[in-house]
């Protein structure tokens, strides 16, 4: 069991990881709770498996769960699905106070975070994040959003949550594919700033992906730690700190939006393989050495991910993917920053990246067998 501090002054919270959190729930989540109806939306598949325990939990603690169930995939992140729950919150009640509880992954925190953010002109909310990347990245921090037809998390806003509960425990039904694509966020804190854990990881990578606690507890705990750290240092994204948590972004938006945000490709599996086109286009420029690239790719591969473009079956070039990239939202004036690697451990931010040479390294990667 960890509790880990976010410092953000006013705004402060805590991040409990732990296996079997969800039973101590009722008196975690007491100082939250006002009323004894607690607003809860839920990923429909991670409330069929575990919605019953934390019904029971809260009803110990004298509060009924009142559920708004939402459908499981990236397109419940829109203005539709948005105006039903806001509706919903405000036929609940909600007011400014009270607290709403998002279970389930990055999708139910994210549009969760954003209409308790714009509810009454924000209203509080509480994380109990049932995805190893939710439970990793997406339920701290505070981005919120929705998608519309233009793109991916272009309407939101920051909102932080109160308190975020990870339970391990709730791990234990996810599709290993989906424990993989979290896994990748975890591996992302140690090719970004932290190497003595990327070569912990190198050794553990198994018992982490195996679910076994000790190793599982500690994986998430360091990588919330990092996270905690960055949000801390520069919460809106302002200073350059946290753009350091876009590695591999850049590159994964482009194969995500060529696959068409699709389960062909998940956001998770898009990041790992854009962190390694991240470390081998560092590496190609000379900025870090080729061996430390190919350790990068390598525990992409260790880990059962998707590591070599090559290997995607893309029907298209580089110009075509660095196409993508020219409507990535960080596009800034013209120039799109990118998160390359002095080596593993040492990520930066150059603004000084040609977009004709990217398409001809992408063009070199699409070749690779
Ligand atoms: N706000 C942020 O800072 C941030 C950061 C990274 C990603 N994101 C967003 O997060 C989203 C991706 O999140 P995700 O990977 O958690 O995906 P997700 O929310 O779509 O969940 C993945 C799948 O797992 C299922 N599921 C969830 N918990 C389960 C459980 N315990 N047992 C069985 N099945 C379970 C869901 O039904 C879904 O099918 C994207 O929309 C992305 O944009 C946000």
């Amino acid at each position: 069991m960890a509790v880990i501090p976010v410092a953000l002054g006013g705004r402060s919270y805590e991040v409990h990881v732990g296996a079997d959190l969800l039973d101590r729930a009722d008196g975690l989540l007491a100082p939250f709770l006002r009323k004894p109806r607690v607003p809860v939306v839920a990923d429909a598949a991670a409330w069929a498996a575990h919605g019953e325990r934390f019904t029971a939990v809260l009803s110990r603690g004298g509060h009924e769960a009142v559920v708004f169930e939402v459908v499981p995939g990236e397109t419940s992140k829109s203005w539709a699905e948005l105006a039903r729950l806001t509706d919903w919150l405000l036929g609940e009640g909600v007011e400014r106070g009270d607290h709403v509880v998002a279970f389930g992954g990055g999708v139910v925190g994210d549009l969760t975070g954003f209409a308790c953010a714009i509810l009454k002109r924000g209203c509080g909310f509480v994380q109990v994040p049932t995805t190893l990347l939710a439970q990793v990245d997406s339920s701290v921090g505070g981005k919120t959003a929705i998608n519309t037809a233009a793109g991916k998390n272009l309407v939101g806003a920051f909102h932080q949550p109160s308190l975020v509960l990870a339970d391990l425990a709730t791990l234990a039904t996810l599709p290993l594919r989906e424990l993989r694509a979290g896994y990748a966020e975890v591996l992302k804190y140690g090719v970004l700033g932290d190497r003595a854990f990327f070569d912990w990881l190198a050794g553990n990578a198994a018992a982490v992906l195996a679910l076994e606690p000790a190793a599982l507890e500690q994986a998430v705990a360091t990588s919330i730690g990092a996270k905690a750290r960055i949000v801390a240092a520069d919460e809106r994204e302002t200073t350059g700190t946290r753009a350091l948590l876009n590695l591999g972004h850049t590159f994964g938006h482009a194969l995500e939006a060529e696959t068409g945000f699709s389960d062909r490709l998940l956001h998770g599996e898009s990041v790992a393989l854009g962190m390694a086109l991240a470390a081998r286009y560092s590496a190609r420029r000379g900025l870090m050495h080729t061996g430390e690239a190919d350790a990068v790719v390598q525990a992409i591969a260790d880990a059962g991910m998707p590591s070599a473009v090559a290997n995607l079956g893309l029907d298209c070039d580089g110009a075509r993917l660095v196409d993508h990239m020219r409507h990535d939202k960080k596009m800034d004036a013209g120039t799109l920053p990118f998160i390359l690697l002095r080596g593993i451990g040492e990520a930066f931010l150059a603004r000084d990246v040609a977009l004709d040479d990217v398409a001809s390294f992408l063009d070199e990667e699409l070749a690779r067998r």
